[in-house]
């Protein structure tokens, strides 16, 4: 089994974990949700590292490699797009899709 499809598993056994709780810090919920797989190394981080706890530190990461992760990360939660487990593109993977309110919220916590 390649490391990623090992990835896919352990996210899904995460996201069907119904003891899981969510990070809780000052970001709103939709954000805990990225942070559980992006940015909690001492956990069980199953996806690339991502400082979703701190937008401006996401923000400057994005910067440093020329990509705006904002535009990403609108992309990535389009609820049009297929889901990440099912072998689209779109987070939370394994997740239902952000509805609109959460998605801009989202969006409005990683700005500021
Ligand atoms: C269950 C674990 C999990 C959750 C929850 C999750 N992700 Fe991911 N994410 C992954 C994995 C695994 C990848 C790598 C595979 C891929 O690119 O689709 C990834 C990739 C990404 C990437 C691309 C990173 C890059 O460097 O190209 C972005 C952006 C992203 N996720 C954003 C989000 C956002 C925003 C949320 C919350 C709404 C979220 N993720 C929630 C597991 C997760």
């Amino acid at each position: 089994m390649d490391a990623s499809a090992e990835k896919f598993i352990q996210a899904k056994q995460l996201t069907d974990d119904p003891t899981l709780e969510l990070p809780s810090g000052p970001w709103p919920r939709s954000a805990a949700m990225c942070i559980a797989c992006h940015d909690q190394p001492e956990q069980k981080l199953v996806g690339p590292y991502l400082p979703f706890k701190s937008p401006s530190k996401f923000r400057a990461v994005g910067r440093s490699i020329g990509i705006d992760y904002i535009a990403e990360v609108k992309r990535r939660t389009d609820p049009k797009n297929i889901s990440a487990d099912k072998g689209g593109h779109r987070m939370p993977l394994g997740q239902r899709a952000l509805d609109e309110a959460e998605q801009a919220e989202l969006i409005h916590y990683l700005e500021n």
